[in-house]
């Protein structure tokens, strides 16, 4: 069963807000955003081996690695979608429990219900119900108590929210003190051969492979565009510091494409 809290709306941002080049209100982003994931959700997780040829799952590998979950922690998984990094979270920290520990045990909150009903799916067909709980929820006004998880993660999902200074603040009033925030994100690209590399295929081969596959060039050009808008890793460490965690540290992979932004709520 997902929980529905997307009603929680989070208090509106002022101003304008990128949705990939373009500029729009904040309350039109969010709307446009959970159009894209209603468009891709049930073709996005081969979407996401076809566009990264599989490496996604090296940088989400790295991402548990460097999280190291352990039996007995409470953890958030923001913007979740189809329940990838919940799974492997799970799969790492539970694996052989020391009687008389309680499993580790994953929330996995996403503003589409959409793209966690293919989740839970997912779930139910590998026979996973166990310390798994889906909640449609936005990640700037977290449908959850203060100081309740141990750890809050986010993949590929801050560069979608509108408001990203009060999301930060929100995952670091749910982390308990001593908690962690760790984020995986797209990120800019600094080694001259690459980036022009990535450009193209970004912008002319990302959208067709969204067509051919998922049916959707649109949804796709959005996502590849948005990556250009986010701040750069010394500008998001900045935004992280702001936002009250302390020992922001940074792991950049593959040549800039994607990095780990790592955060402490002491
Ligand atoms: C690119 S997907 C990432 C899914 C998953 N974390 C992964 O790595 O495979 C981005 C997700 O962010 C979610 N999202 C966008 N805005 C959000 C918000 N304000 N609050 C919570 N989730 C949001 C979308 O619905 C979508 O499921």
């Amino acid at each position: 069963m997902i929980e529905d809290h997307g009603e929680n709306a989070a208090p509106s941002a002022e101003g304008t807000a990128s949705f990939g080049f373009r500029e729009v209100s904040p309350g039109e982003k969010t709307a446009l955003v959970r159009g894209v994931f209603d468009s891709v959700a049930s073709r996005y997780d081969i979407m996401n081996d076809a566009m990264s040829g599989g490496v996604h799952r090296l940088w989400k590998s790295a991402m548990i690695d460097w999280l190291r979950p352990r039996p007995g922690m409470r953890l958030l998984d923001v913007a979740g979608g189809t329940g990838d990094i919940a799974f492997r979270i799970l799969d790492k920290a539970n694996r052989g429990v020391p009687p008389g520990k309680a499993p580790a045990a994953v929330t996995v909150c996403d503003i589409n219900a959409a793209m966690l009903a293919v989740g839970r799916d997912r779930a139910v067909n590998a026979g996973r119900l166990d310390n798994l709980d889906w909640i449609v929820g936005n990640a700037e006004a977290l449908p959850f108590a203060g100081s309740r998880y141990d750890a809050y993660t986010i993949a590929f999902g801050i560069r979608n929210v509108t408001d990203i200074p009060a999301a930060l603040r929100e995952a670091r009033r749910v982390l308990k003190p001593g908690g962690r925030f760790l984020c995986l994100e797209f990120s800019n690209v600094d080694l001259p051969g690459l980036k022009q590399a990535y450009d193209f295929y970004s912008f002319n081969l990302v959208p067709r492979m969204g067509r051919l596959i998922a049916g959707d060039a649109e949804s796709y050009r959005y996502l590849v565009e948005s990556i250009r808008r986010f701040p750069d890793r010394a500008a998001f460490a900045d935004m992280i510091k702001e936002a009250g965690f302390s020992r922001v540290s940074v792991r950049a992979m593959s040549g800039g494409i994607v990095a780990l932004h790592s955060a402490w709520r002491i």
